[in-house]
């Protein structure tokens, strides 16, 4: 329901702090200029808009950047992922309740809508709202006024809504699952992010930006690109979008042992993450190396997933339902463990797997012998 984001710092190309909120959004393809200024028309006043596009096209960044171009920028974002609340206390949720309005509503609670009055409320995967309660929800944009599920009292709140999908809404009301009069008021004022397929000349500017930011991060030289490894990188098909071509050249910088990124390492790598059937080359590397490959990328899912419970932990014993902003920064700023942590101990492990073989230990990894050693007097293992 809440979940932290992973936004870009906001620097500019010349390493200063920025205060344009339309800076988060990087790119300057003719497609997603379009949408900058689209976001510039629509962000002073309280319209309601609604965000399309595939998964991780950069919805969320546009709903926020919106929030924080708007005269609401000092109140909160709040924002509700309609997929992830179970139908059953979706109404509760949303509206609220009052002091025994079922069985356990043992005292009256607040919904999503008064927490984010006065702000902005930001509906996520807005096609998964239940048709029951998405009566209620034209009901609230066109009035602003709703009652608490137990209530008789209408509560009058004042707020914008953004609303984002990545289902094709027409097609869920043509299928009965999305009411109709929902759907024209919501698509009246409508921001299509495009996917990366469409504007292929951001790709480079965008794996520059993640590749610098994760190795600083995680205090690594910065990463260059071979012209090469650009070019391949935008000719890929990058179904999860821009959040897969993040992931995957962290990825990339985390397993490449130096700071030069060939064309040779984005190949492999993307043969490795695709499977055979996507392949741009044949790719021969022994199974154990991916083995290792697979373990190491885990470990770093498990890392990102750790930091962000505690962040989540962190901030919900910090403050009280308003002081908990849903919008809060990078995961990797709570750090649990470092890179070295876990190179450390994946090297570790080979050497145990091969009973202290250095040269079997180092094509496991596959690292140069050199590199093992090096790495050994590194880390002080034996
Ligand atoms: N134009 C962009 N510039 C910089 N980072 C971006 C851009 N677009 C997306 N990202 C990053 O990609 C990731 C996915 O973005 P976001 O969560 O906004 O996508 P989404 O469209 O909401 O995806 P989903 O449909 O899966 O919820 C985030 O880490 C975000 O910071
Ligand atoms: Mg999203």
């Amino acid at each position: 329901m809440r979940r932290p984001n992973n936004h870009p710092d906001k620097m500019t190309e010349h390493g200063n702090r920025s205060d344009d909120p339309l800076d988060i959004i990087l790119g300057n393809s003719p497609a997603i200029l379009q949408v900058k200024s689209l976001i510039r028309q629509v962000a002073a006043s309280d319209i309601t808009v609604l965000v399309t596009g595939e998964s991780g096209t950069g919805k969320e960044l546009v709903a926020r950047s919106i929030h924080e171009l708007s005269p609401r920028r000092k109140e909160p974002l709040v924002t509700l992922n309609c997929g992830a609340i179970p139908e059953g206390i979706f109404e509760s949720e949303i509206f609220g309740h009052e002091k025994g309005s079922f069985t356990s509503a043992d005292h009256r609670r607040q919904g999503y809508f008064e927490m984010a009055d006065r702000g902005t409320l930001f509906l996520d995967e807005i096609g998964e709202m239940p048709l029951q309660v998405q009566v209620k929800m034209l009901r609230v944009l066109e009035t602003g006024r709703f009652l608490r599920v137990g209530g008789t009292k209408e509560i009058q709140v004042n707020e914008r809504v953004i609303a984002a999908t990545n289902k094709e809404l027409g097609v869920e009301v043509a299928n009965g699952r999305f009411r109709q009069d929902l759907y024209y008021r919501l698509k009246a004022v409508s921001i299509a992010v495009p996917s990366l397929r469409e504007r292929p000349g951001d790709v480079r500017i965008l794996a520059i930006h993640f590749a610098s930011e994760f190795a600083e991060r995680n205090g690594r030289p910065k990463p260059v690109f071979e012209p090469e490894a650009l070019a391949r990188l935008e000719r890929h098909h990058w179904a999860g979008n821009v959040r897969e071509l993040k992931n995957f050249v962290e990825s990339l910088v985390a397993l490449n042992q130096e700071p030069l990124i060939t064309g040779d390492a984005v190949s492999s790598q993307l043969g490795y993450v695709m499977g055979s059937e996507n392949l741009p080359m044949v790719i021969t590397r022994p199974p154990e190396e991916l083995d290792r490959e697979l373990i190491y990328r885990t470990l770093l899912e498990l890392r990102q997933e750790l930091n962000s419970i505690k962040g989540l932990l962190q901030q919900m014993t910090q403050g009280g339902p308003h002081e908990v902003d849903y919008s809060f920064s990078s995961a990797e700023e709570i750090d649990a463990y470092t890179l070295d942590d876990l190179e450390r101990e994946q090297i570790r492990r080979a050497l145990a797997d091969f009973n202290g073989n250095r040269r079997q230990a180092a094509r496991a990894l596959g690292i140069g012998e050199r590199t093992l050693y090096r790495k050994i007097r590194q880390y002080g293992l034996k």
